[in-house]
């Protein structure tokens, strides 16, 4: 008795319980018995924990901060096909390289997007996935750098930090979609971890060498992204795919009338692309040229009229920089 009461009593417990337990797992597999009995050993080991209230403004905070999407007319009335099929998106927009890094960044991207022409060929739902996988990488690389170097030079970042997480959160939002129309196999989540891996250790050294360069890939990255989904739209207009109903986190972030398929998602999403093309091209440009201040021509955008700020060629531009002015000054 007094050699048992020196035993622990996590011990004295286990001796108890571990008999229950294995008559419990009886008929289940090895593995799912291993698993359960080290679960169980987990939960056994772990203090109780008193979780702290959800502050109230927390709460009102996650709440207010629900994803917006990036282009104004995805903010009016709600968007059928019709309207969705005539947007200029400059669908052929393409920025032709000059300087030999942007050779070697348009090169680059032509050589990785043969990596899943390979892969994926007709597969556009999973091509779409791994896609945004990838695509959600550089703008959170980029807001997070940016934002080191304010606070290390102690200065103001010029407008590009929240343009930049919206970015990120904009391709996030794709991904969503396209994971409420399919179950990536256990292959491809491995083919996704890994390539998440090397593209984001590969890009933020990238961006640490020359974010000039950066923001030129990542530009010929959404010109590819803009062919990709053009693809997507042949192949839904000749019938190779179903054109499923949208689904209601599409429609619901994206403004869609109640109506809308995959195929106006898809239109909405290389909308969002073609965006991301232009702002990129543009971010590389102003670095190209020094003049990496947003500011003044977001003030300047801003005083013009709605109409003016629609999104056709150049004005992209300074639609852009509206949208990220409403935190400019706090930057
Ligand atoms: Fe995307
Ligand atoms: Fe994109």
């Amino acid at each position: 008795m007094a050699a048992f009461a020196a035993i622990p009593t996590s011990t004295r417990l286990s001796s108890i319980t571990m008999p229950i337990v294995a008559r419990a797992l009886r008929g289940t597999t090895p593995v799912v018995a291993v698993r359960s009995m080290h679960l169980w050993k987990w939960q056994e080991k772990k203090p109780p924990v008193e979780v702290t209230p959800l502050p109230v403004d927390l709460a009102r905070e996650i709440q207010m901060s629900k994803p917006l999407p990036m282009l104004e007319i995805f903010r009016g009335k709600p968007l059928d096909g019709r309207t969705l099929e005539v947007l200029d998106i400059g669908l052929n927009r393409h920025r032709v390289p000059v300087t030999l890094t942007d050779k070697f960044a348009y090169r680059l991207v032509k050589f990785l997007r043969l990596i899943p022409d390979t892969y994926f060929r007709g597969n556009h739902y999973m091509r779409a996935v791994m896609l945004e996988t990838i695509a959600g990488v550089p703008g959170m690389v980029g807001a997070m750098l940016r934002h080191l170097r304010s606070l290390r030079k102690c200065q103001h970042d010029g407008g590009w930090i929240i343009h930049l997480l919206h970015e990120a959160e904009n391709e996030r939002m794709h991904l969503m979609t396209w994971m409420k129309c399919l179950k990536p196999s256990t292959a491809n989540r491995l083919l996704i971890l890994g390539a998440q891996g090397i593209f984001f250790n590969a890009y933020f050294a990238l961006y640490c060498i020359s974010p000039q360069m950066a923001h030129r890939m990542c530009g010929y990255l959404e010109e590819e992204a803009v062919i990709s989904y053009t693809h997507f739209l042949d192949a839904l207009d000749q019938g190779k795919l179903e054109n499923m109903p949208a689904p209601s986190i599409a429609k619901e972030y994206w403004n869609l009338v109640p109506s809308a398929t995959i195929r106006d998602v898809v239109l909405a999403i290389r909308a969002d692309e073609a965006l991301h093309r232009d702002a990129n091209h543009h971010l590389s440009d102003r670095l190209l040229i020094g003049k990496e201040d947003l500011r003044e021509e977001a003030e300047e955008a801003l005083r013009q009229t709605p109409e003016d700020l629609a999104y056709q060629g150049k004005e992209a531009h300074a639609h852009e920089a509206g949208v990220a002015s409403h935190s400019l000054r706090s930057q």
